[in-house]
Order: C-alpha cells, then structure tokens, then sequence
C-alpha cells in the first residue's frame, strides 16, 4: 500500500496530466482515470483507507482527500479555460481583404425614365400612373380612335376578353387624368404598353412610353415646341437639333412628330438614321377638341398639347444600345455596363 509520501507524489503527475487535455472529451477521459467511481486511481486510494494501520490512517487519509480536492479544482479550472476558447472561436486573419458589397444599379429605363422625369418636372410637370389593363373607352374611344380604325384590330391587340385589353399606348391615361380632374392638367404618365409585334432587334411586344399632357387656357403650339425642344436638349445633349413634321393621330390637331439630329453621326447620315441624318422620337400634336369633349372638359374654354415617346427606344439611343431585347433578358453582363 502506497504510503503519504507516494500519494503526494502523485499530485504533480494527475495535474500535469489534466492541464495537457486539449479539449473536452480528453478531459473526461482524465477525470475518469482519476476519480472514476469504480476504478479511479485516487477512489481505489480512497477506498484502501479502512485497511490502513490504525497508526498511519489519519495521515493518510488526509493526504488521499487532499490530492482529490486539487483533482477536483484543477478539473474545474480545465474545463473553464477550454470552453472560453471554444467561444472565442477560431483565429480571425485580420489581413485577409474585406469581401466587396456588390452594388446595385438601375436598369437602363430605369434611369432613362428618371432622368426624363427629372427634366420635364422643371417645367412643372407631375407624375401620374394607369393601369396596364385597360377598357376599349380609354385606349380607344376617348381617344377619338373610331370602331373601324384599323389600330383596333384585335389582331393588333392582347384582348384579355371582350372589351378589356392590355393597353397599347399610355395615351389612355390622358383620358382618365382628365375625367378626373378640371383642367389646368399638366402630367406625365410613364409606364408599359403591349402590342403583338414580332419580336427582333428594334421591336418587343411589351415597351416603355412617356406620355405628357398640357391642358390650360391659352397654352399654344409654341409652348409644345418649345417644352419638347427644351426636353431634347436636356436630354441628349446641347448640340442635338430638333425638327417637327406634320402627321396624323386621332387624339390630336394639328399633329406632328419630332425628329432629333442623329446622335451617331450629328446629321450627316448612318445606318442609324437610314441615311436621313434624323431619328423620330415622339408623336405630339395639339388636344382635339374630341378628345376634350369625352372627358367633360369645354373645348372653347381649354388649349392643350400632349406627347407620346418611346421610353426603350430614347434609352438605346443615349446609352448606345443596339437590341431592344438586351433591355429585357437580364443578363446581369450586359445590365453592369449602365
Ligand atoms: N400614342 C401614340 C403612339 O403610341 C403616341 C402619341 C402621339 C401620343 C401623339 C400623344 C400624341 O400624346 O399627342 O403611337
């Protein structure tokens, strides 16, 4: 039987040990061996203490509880300083580069319909929104558009069911802003239109307009050219030339379309412009009195004008994009580049 000495002996061994566990389970593993119930080192010790001689059992009693309770404590502490690291977590490499936030961008008629709303804004014109889904009243009939007018072809149109359509022109919001509200009106109403085209480079059957309307007393055709000249040049640049030439649109009289010099080859001629030296970027004309006559407005008392232009094709035009579809695939590759 082990005597004082050689229980003593063992302190220095037990916590050597202890302190050595590098993690949890090894720690276990050392108390086990230790102060195991059945067979640990120090219980047998504990268990002998009966079958000392009388004359050394205090003395060895006490060494034997000594040695368990520095056991004990040192267990304790171990396990303390184990979890703490666990809880640290591992090693952070402060010299590492940081991770790059990747930044979002507007998608190309975003920004065109933005920057065109910004500019016509200046000259105090409110933004306004219709529905996508419209009746044959607002994309036709108050538009002065008659039944047998070949743009209503259901053909040439999504029909959704009889009389309700995807609309074709956001002219339709022209007639809802006016049945709502008494003239002066001066809006701009941007949004989607739909129209069964085949789809190719310059075409898609789902694109961007911009509609405007100036409704007033005495506002004239002067006051439409020189809100949509000023809105050319503040669009694509100082140097850009406009130029209006007479059309025809059911909703408007006079009308006319404006022309902007090419902005590839400022006028001399490419095969941007099909060799004119011009692009058409929009139909406007003066509010016909039809049109004021439908929506309760009083044709003697009120002047007005109103422009329509292609959202998509202005975008392409100032950022140099060639394909209309590119605006609606999403290839993130392509979208980076605005
Ligand atoms: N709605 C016409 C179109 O989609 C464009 C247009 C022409 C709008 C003349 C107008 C306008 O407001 O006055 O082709």
């Amino acid at each position: 039987m082990a005597g004082v000495a050689e229980v003593s002996a063992l302190r220095a061994e037990a916590l050597a040990r202890i302190d050595a566990a590098a993690d949890a389970q090894a720690l276990d593993a050392v108390r086990i061996e230790w102060l195991g119930r059945k067979a640990g080192r120090i219980t047998v010790l504990l268990k002998a203490i009966p079958s000392v001689p009388p004359g050394e059992r205090a003395a060895f009693g006490q060494a034997v509880n000594a040695l368990k309770a520095a056991v004990a404590e040192r267990l304790e502490a171990r396990k303390a300083a184990l979890e703490a690291v666990r809880q640290e977590g591992p090693a952070v490499d402060v010299t590492l580069p940081g991770r790059r936030l990747a930044l979002g961008k507007l998608h190309p008629i975003t920004r065109a319909t933005r920057e065109m709303i910004e500019i016509v804004g200046r000259l105090g014109f409110e933004v306004v929104e219709g529905p996508e889904v419209e009746d044959e009243w607002h994309n036709f009939v108050g538009l002065n558009i008659p039944p047998d007018h070949p743009a209503r072809d259901p053909l040439d149109n999504y029909y959704l069911k009889d009389q309700v359509l995807l609309r074709t022109q956001t002219s339709t919001v022209q007639v809802r802003i006016m049945e709502n509200r008494k003239p002066p009106v001066r809006v701009v109403a941007p949004g989607r239109v739909y129209r069964p085209d085949t789809v190719d480079a310059g075409h898609s059957n789902m694109f961007h307009q911009l509609e405007g309307l100036w409704v007033e007393q005495g506002v004239t055709f002067a006051d439409l050219k020189s809100v949509l000249s000023m809105f050319a040049r503040a669009f694509f640049g100082p140097a850009v030339r406009t130029r209006f030439q007479p059309s025809y649109f059911p909703f408007t009289e006079p009308s006319a379309e404006m022309y902007v010099s090419c902005l590839l080859c400022a006028g001399a001629g490419c095969p941007m412009c099909k060799r004119t030296g011009w692009i058409e970027i929009l139909g406007c004309g003066m509010v016909d009195p039809n049109v004021f006559e439908a929506v309760g407005y009083d044709p003697e008392a009120v002047t007005g004008f109103a422009f329509g232009m292609g959202i998509d094709r202005q975008a392409m035009l100032k950022y140099g994009i060639t394909d209309i579809r590119l605006l609606f695939e999403n290839n993130v590759r392509f979208l980076r580049q605005f």
